[in-house]
């Protein structure tokens, strides 16, 4: 078990930076002195999830999730801490200690070379589609109406007999052992090596930076014992489910929408007649992890799945999938061909643009399935027809949104618009007296009965003394002691701070963040990135510090107005509480 060093950490930490890293997850939108985006932890339609570059922090106002950039690395890669110092060890290119029995530089240095072997390999199945060997595959791809430019954009190819491929890796230099990782060489019983891929059309399938990782090849023979497409097997660099084909053309496109198809084909032809923001899923149903990926580089998903294949459950799942990652996720509704390749050929690429801006959302979708199962010219369907389309309607939470559908749908079902608001409302109206029920009897915790205020300048002390180390330590902890905290979390965090031996803002923010205790990271989490409006470091320091001192001469005033009060003290005793009540008024009166 390797340990690595908190300097190793640290230099680790530092070459990663946190907007750089989330951006890879979440679309950030810059906002004053933090960046902004969609909660990648939990499902929510407007930006709560927050990023401080200044501290290198991440905190989500709606879920509480925060923490620095290895634990939102773990977090969101489900990945142990070990397992993510090396990822961003990794990704800022720095070298981890014991080469010898690190599992992870091993399989670091193999998927370099696997890296390699694909890119010759695409390189080879692409050049060779020119040769006149190759004649069935370029009659193919003319029947099938590719363009050279598109050819060259898709690095489309064609593979070779035998172990040709083998034949060509071995003499570039490559192992056997690496050569067999990658998938596109097998070895027999005998101990003969085989291309898997033979006399197929290749698809170089390749990840959002443009490096090959995996193939799809196509037959071209019309023979039905032959499976239509062979793809590569998952392996250390290709996992079917993180990737889509044609991402890295797509996102070039500058486009806020992304069309999601399910074909190679349907991808490529797209593209070749100026679709170019278009992926393919790669013959799975949609993953959580493109979902991600599709997030990152758009606004607004078009599903275009096959009229034929697709069911609708599976439009329904990827809708879901996406829906619940806060993306805009749309349906588009085609008639007149099988799938988008067909349909672009015979209608164009405008009639195809109008299927996308008029594709309809989940809403729709669902109330388009609902209504397949009554018949509107019966009357008793229709009522119970609007009584579910009416509860989907309820969902929507954006008013001007449920407007927009109650107009559509009206026209498109022919129902009256009174009807569905009648219904929507007896709705609402219900789930409002759920609500007020449950609001009847307030749970409130010691935490809630603490003034907002209170707590909030607590959360700026604490911000004080992690970020103004040097200036706050001395002034804050003459003055403001662990028991002035109302809250038991910011004052364990006090304490924390007050207990370590740190001497700087650095090593302070470094021993907390090194804290695996989640409410803690939580709350330092917002502490952080939380903007407090501070102009002078100093003023601020003094001013609360003027506001803890304040309260504990009050405090005392009515102790000693109270302990006056007591007849059994004697005349000394009172006499000295009426000085000290007379030094805490003039000294008050002074500072006015
Ligand atoms: N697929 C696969 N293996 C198969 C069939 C399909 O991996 N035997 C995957 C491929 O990624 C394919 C996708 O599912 O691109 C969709 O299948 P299909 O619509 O049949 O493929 P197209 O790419 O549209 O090919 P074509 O138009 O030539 O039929
Ligand atoms: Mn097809």
């Amino acid at each position: 078990m390797v340990s690595y060093t908190d300097e190793l950490k640290e230099e680790i930490r530092s070459a990663n930076d946190i907007v750089d890293v989330v951006s890879q997850y979440v679309t950030l939108k810059r906002s004053g002195r933090n960046f902004f985006g969609l909660c990648p932890f939990h499902k929510e339609k407007s930006p709560s999830f927050s990023v401080s570059p200044d501290r290198q922090y991440f905190h989500c106002f709606g879920c509480n999730k925060g923490g620095d950039v290895f634990t939102f690395v773990s977090e969101i890669e489900r990945i142990s801490f070990k397992e993510t110092i090396e990822l961003l060890a990794e990704r800022a290119g720095i070298k981890l200690p014991i080469a010898e029995n690190s599992e992870f530089n091993k399989n670091q240095y193999l998927k370099d070379r696997m890296y390699k072997i694909n890119s010759v390999s695409a390189m080879f199945y692409h050049e060779r589609l020119y040769k006149p060997i190759a004649k069935i595959a370029q009659n193919y791809v003319k029947t099938r109406k590719l363009d050279n430019n598109t050819l060259k954009a898709f690095k489309i190819g064609y593979s070779g007999e035998f172990n040709e491929l083998y034949k060509h890796l071995i003499a570039a230099g490559f192992k056997d052992n690496e050569i067999l990782a990658t998938g596109l060489v097998n070895k027999t019983d005998k101990g003969d090596f085989i291309d898997r891929f033979r006399k197929r059309l290749m698809f170089p399938i390749m990840d959002a930076s443009g490096r090959v990782i995996a193939f799809g090849g196509r037959k071209l023979e019309n023979n039905e014992k032959l499976a239509k497409y062979i793809n590569s097997n998952e392996n250390l660099v290709y996992s079917k489910k993180k990737h889509l084909f044609a991402l890295n053309l797509a996102k070039q496109s500058n486009s806020k929408k992304i069309i999601l198809v399910e074909g190679y084909m349907d991808a490529i032809s797209l593209y070749q007649r100026g679709i170019t923001n278009v992926v393919a899923s790669l013959g799975t149903a949609l993953t959580e992890e493109q979902g991600r990926l599709l997030r990152k580089y758009s606004e607004q998903v078009i599903l275009s799945y096959d009229s034929d294949s697709a069911g609708q459950e599976a439009i329904l799942r990827a809708l879901n999938i996406l829906d619940k990652q806060g993306c805009d996720a749309r349906v588009l509704q085609m008639e007149g061909a099988k799938d988008p390749d067909e349909f672009v050929i015979k209608y164009g690429s405008g009639r195809f643009n109008l299927l996308v801006d008029n594709a309809i959302s989940l809403v729709e979708f669902k109330i388009k399935m609902l209504k397949q199962n009554y018949n509107l010219e019966n009357a008793n369907d229709k009522i119970k027809f609007l009584k579910e389309l009416s509860r989907v309607l309820s969902g929507v939470e954006n008013k001007i949104e449920r407007e927009i559908y109650v107009d559509k749908i009206s026209v498109l079902y022919n129902i009256s618009k009174e009807a569905i608001y009648a219904e929507i409302n007896k709705n609402l109206y219900k789930s409002g007296s759920d609500k007020l029920l449950n609001n009847a009897i307030p749970k409130k915790s010691k935490e809630n009965l603490v003034s907002d205020a209170v707590i909030r300048r607590e959360k700026m002390i604490l911000y004080l003394l992690i970020n103004h180390f040097e200036d706050a330590f001395e002034p804050i902890v003459t003055n403001i002691m662990p028991d002035d905290f109302k809250s038991e979390i910011n004052k364990k965090i006090f304490q924390i701070i007050l207990e370590s031996t740190a001497e700087s803002s650095d090593k302070v923010l470094q021993l907390i963040s090194n804290i695996e205790d989640e409410e803690i990271q939580s709350n330092v989490s917002e502490i952080l990135v939380t903007d407090y409006g501070i102009e002078s470091v100093k003023k601020c320091i003094e001013d609360v510090i003027k506001i803890y001192n304040k309260d504990k001469i009050t405090n005392r005033k009515l102790e000693i107005i109270k302990k006056m009060e007591d007849q059994s003290i004697t005349d000394t005793e009172r006499k000295a509480l009426e000085e000290e009540l007379n030094n805490i008024m003039i000294n008050w009166l002074k500072k006015e």
